[in-house]
């Protein structure tokens, strides 16, 4: 196997998780990141992110990885170079490019001092979620940094700009990127083609060693989903296209499945009106291979660092283009409603919620991350609180965070240690992130600590209706009949 000289350029999750799995394969990696502090912290062995199996692989080849902050010191003698860092939602929604738009200008202002000695040109590999022309964008930047360089005009180590979209889960990250359905590149150049080909054969192949802490029942973190599969025959997918169909390939994905989740909660609003169960609605419609059963969960709705910012800048780009993305703007409204449905239900059945104590029962926006970026669970606080309810929130990685975040625009939320903390004396609660510590709630212990009218909203469905109504709780899932 063919081992590269890779530079991870901004070690956040998707850095990270695509670094740590490259060096797992056998790849030498140096990662950049502007933050000094991140970068000390990796040197020693912090993990800045929570993220099963990152902390382990990064600790086992200490050899193979490097941290930095200075992209100078790293881009010699690398053969490719992944662009990782964040691209926030901008202004009026689109994609805010500051941050790669900085890292190409610097690279080639680097490139043209340094000519390099490559068998061939350095790939620049774009993994940052980027709107669609990004690519010939960097491609441009990279020449602007190296014209500026007055003493180098016209010199300077080439280079080719590749696509390659990352399509991980938090929480699942390692896993993700080891087990792909699929590898997506977009350029226009076969030869980048085929060296992105040999950086990944262990991936393709599935022939990389197994991570050792990835052994076992349940090691996964018991996130849905997450088995690797049955092995594709020819290996996995490696799709090529160019740029701007990879870049696309990334914004239709995301919207696909958030648009997917905004229609199964339309349904369950609709089972909750013609009395039927959306729990078993999914299970017979997912069952048709067509539609699948994946991301056919209704509730409290999606949130989380992609869904939101991407749906929102596809969205964007259309109407940029003079094009009204229906669709997409449905599967937002909706997205929105959802979350104001769990605080609707619990004044439908408690009316006033004036000093009622409420507790939320998960804030990270899905299980297996310590991640609140666009979380329903903080709309939900703040909305509470707004109606005078007082709010104490438990989880198992997210809670301190969460207080924080709330605090900073004047919402404050009590974090409890443990769910039967939290339940303690609360009026009512709201499961709003399905961490396993919640579903497997000890739902007679919760009714006796409960107050009444001891109602339990579950935003994810994840409770047995009968059971909980059975121990003395007065139970309202989603779209449940
Ligand atoms: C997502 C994509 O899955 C991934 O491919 C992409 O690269 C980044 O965005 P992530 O943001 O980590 O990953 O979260 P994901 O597991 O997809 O869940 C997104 C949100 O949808 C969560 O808030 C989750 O609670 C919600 N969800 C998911 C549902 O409400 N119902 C479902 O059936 C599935």
């Amino acid at each position: 196997m063919q081992r590269f000289d890779v530079v991870v350029v901004g070690a956040g999750y998707v850095g990270l998780s695509t670094g740590a799995c490259l060096a797992h394969l056998g790849h030498r990696v140096t990662f950049v990141d502007r933050d000094a502090g991140r970068v000390e912290g990796l040197s020693a062995g912090v993990i800045p992110v929570h993220e099963p199996h990152l902390g382990d692989i990064i600790r086992t080849y200490r050899d193979r990885i490097s941290f930095t902050t200075s992209l100078a010191e790293a881009v010699p003698g690398c053969e490719m170079l992944f662009v990782a860092v964040d691209t926030p939602q901008g202004e009026g929604g689109s994609a805010d490019l500051s941050n790669v738009a900085a890292v190409a200008r610097d690279l080639g202002r680097i490139l043209a001092a340094d000519p390099g000695g490559r068998s061939s040109p350095l790939l620049v590999v774009n993994k940052s979620t980027v709107p669609v022309g990004s690519g010939d964008y960097v491609s441009m930047l990279v020449r602007e940094g190296m014209s500026g360089v007055a003493e180098a005009e016209g010199n300077g180590a080439d280079f080719r700009v590749v696509s390659n979209p990352e399509f991980l889960r938090e929480g699942s990250a390692v896993h993700d990127t080891l087990f792909p359905d699929r590898i997506v590149l977009g350029s226009e150049s076969e030869a980048a083609f085929e060296t992105m080909r040999e950086l990944y054969r262990p991936i393709i192949e599935r022939s990389f060693e197994p991570v050792p802490s990835m052994s076992g029942v349940g090691s996964l973190g018991g996130l849905y989903g997450t088995s690797p599969g049955p092995f594709p025959e020819g290996g996995v997918p490696f799709v090529t296209t160019d740029l701007q169909s990879a870049e696309m390939i990334k914004y239709a994905a995301n919207a696909f499945l958030a648009t997917k989740i905004s229609f199964i909660n339309e349904i369950s609003n609709i089972c909750e009106l013609v009395g039927a169960d959306v729990t078993s609605v999914s299970e017979g419609i997912g069952l048709d291979g067509r539609i699948g059963s994946r991301f056919l969960d209704a509730g409290a709705g999606w949130g989380g660092s992609c869904f939101p910012k991407d749906v929102s800048a596809l969205r964007a780009a259309a109407r940029e283009r003079g094009y009204e993305p229906g669709l997409l703007d449905a599967a937002v409204a909706v997205n929105e409603r959802q979350r104001g449905l769990a605080v609707a239900k619990l004044q439908q059945e408690i009316g006033n919620l004036e000093d009622r104590r409420v507790a939320l029962l998960g804030l990270a926006f899905k299980p297996g991350t310590d991640d609140l970026r666009d979380a329903p669970s903080l709309y939900i606080a703040r909305e509470l609180r707004s109606l005078g309810a007082r709010v104490v929130g438990y989880d198992p990685v997210a809670g301190e965070k969460a207080r924080e975040v709330l605090a900073s625009s004047g919402v404050d939320l009590e974090v409890a240690e443990d769910p039967h903390e939290a339940l303690r004396g609360a009026h009512a609660a709201v499961i709003v992130t399905d961490w396993e510590e919640v579903r497997s709630l000890d739902l007679a212990r919760a009714a006796r600590e409960m107050e009444e009218p001891k109602m339990l909203v579950d935003g994810r469905n994840v409770l047995d209706p009968a059971e909980a109504r059975a121990q003395g709780l007065r139970y309202e899932g989603f779209g449940r009949g």
